[in-house]
């Protein structure tokens, strides 16, 4: 009653419903939305606090609340503080503009506080939307990773296929090569020999005679027919690796390249056996014949050597010259980024078998390769055998 008497002093109109108990008030509570609540610290069936503590408990928190006390004490307002009412009164302060300005403060703190609430209610609903976003892009990465990985795999293991196929069409090469080179040399080269030998004896045996002058240019084209053969044969295959083993075969490899390419050309053993699987020796060969060929065709030496010694259980072939030189940093450290196969190509073949190609080479100091093949026994060492291939 003194609050609506104050209220209207204080020109504040409002819809006023009294409760004179807790009970009651409760009832009134869960009626109709209420703007704000005033209570009393002592009721007849119990004290404010109760109120505050059913009001809460309802999820009613939105509602501020007034209390007023003609009991008052710094403890019993504490703990309507802590209870979390808007304003506490003692009841002799209870003026007109008093409670006008207690009730005005106590629904802008609740105005407040819903704004809060309501805002907090969002922010939640939208860390929730966030979550369950991060979740499902956190799954679509996850899914992509094993993709991506299985991807990856499967890749690898092509990679690996191609590079099996690759050798073993290498290998089938080489040998269907050999094949040939040694039919040739064995059919033709050695029936070539025999024609000269016996045109020879045919030349010694007819003594000068008008006819003696023709004999000349036979022999010549005779020579040249075999040199060339020689030349073709070697080109197709080195019948020398198969007979007598990966060093002889070398010599005549640096032989060959000089007779062709008229570079001065060393050749260096520096071990003896070198036990290399035959798959083994036949790549090494062809590295090394690619390698070579690379010198002739780019490098413009005025020497080369090649070196074969064993190093640590390896059989390590060098093949230097005094060339141009290049820069081998391009892709794989092989292509010196030129279009070119060859050296891509003998370093991964290489390495599919175990072994290394270690380049050695910078712009206008020449180039150093060695190939670096582990032995199956580690070798013995024997002493240096050096040959100069130059005939001049
Ligand atoms: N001994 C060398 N001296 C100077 N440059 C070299 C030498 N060996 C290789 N190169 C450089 O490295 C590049 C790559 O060599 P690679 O054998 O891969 O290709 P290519 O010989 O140009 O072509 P392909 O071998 O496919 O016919 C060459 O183009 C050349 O520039
Ligand atoms: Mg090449």
């Amino acid at each position: 009653m003194a609050v609506r008497r104050a209220l209207e002093k204080a020109n504040v109109f409002a819809e006023i419903h009294e409760a004179p108990d807790v009970s009651t008030a409760f009832q009134l509570l869960r009626a109709r939305p209420l703007d704000c609540v005033i209570i009393d610290y002592m009721l007849p069936d119990g004290d404010g606090l109760d109120l505050l503590k059913a009001i809460a408990d309802s999820g009613g928190n939105a509602t501020p609340v007034v209390v007023l006390t003609g009991h008052g004490s710094a403890h019993v307002a504490v703990e309507f503080m802590k209870a979390g009412v808007a304003d506490y009164l003692p009841k002799s302060e209870l003026t007109p503009s008093r409670i006008a300005q207690a009730i005005r403060h106590a629904i802008r703190v609740g105005e407040a506080e819903s704004a809060v609430r309501r805002a907090h209610v969002e922010l939640e609903e939208k860390v929730r939307l966030r979550t369950a976003e991060l979740s499902a892009s956190n799954a679509r990465l996850q899914d992509e990773i094993e993709q991506r990985r299985s991807a990856h795999e499967k890749l690898i293991a092509f990679q690996e296929k191609l590079r099996s196929l690759a050798s073993q069409l290498a290998l089938a090469e080489e040998r269907e090569r050999q094949r040939i080179a040694t039919g040739i040399q064995d059919e033709i080269g050695q029936r070539l020999a025999l024609i000269k030998i016996r045109f020879r004896s045919l030349e010694v045996a007819s003594g000068p005679g008008p006819h003696a002058h023709q004999f000349e240019p036979i022999r010549q084209i005779l020579d040249e027919v075999i040199q060339n053969l020689r030349s073709l044969t070697f080109e197709l295959g080195s019948p020398i690796l198969y007979r007598f083993g990966l060093e002889a075969a070398l010599e005549q490899l640096a032989e060959q390249f000089e007779l062709d390419h008229g570079v001065h050309t060393t050749f260096e053993d520096a071990g003896r056996a070198k036990p290399l699987k035959e798959d083994l020796k036949v790549t090494v060969f062809q590295a090394v014949r690619e390698l070579l060929f690379n010198v002739a065709k780019h490098a413009r030496a005025s020497n080369v050597s090649l070196t074969v010694r064993l190093e640590d259980g390896a059989l390590c072939i060098r093949i230097a010259d005094d060339g141009v030189g290049f820069d081998p940093s391009g892709a794989d450290g092989a292509s010196a980024g030129s279009d070119g196969f060859g050296l891509f190509n003998v370093q991964k073949t290489l390495e599919y078998l175990g072994t290394r190609l270690q380049i050695d080479s910078s712009p206008g100091r020449g180039t150093s390769i060695t190939i670096i093949a582990p032995c199956a026994d580690g070798g013995e060492q024997k002493s240096i055998h050096r040959t100069a291939l130059s005939r001049s």
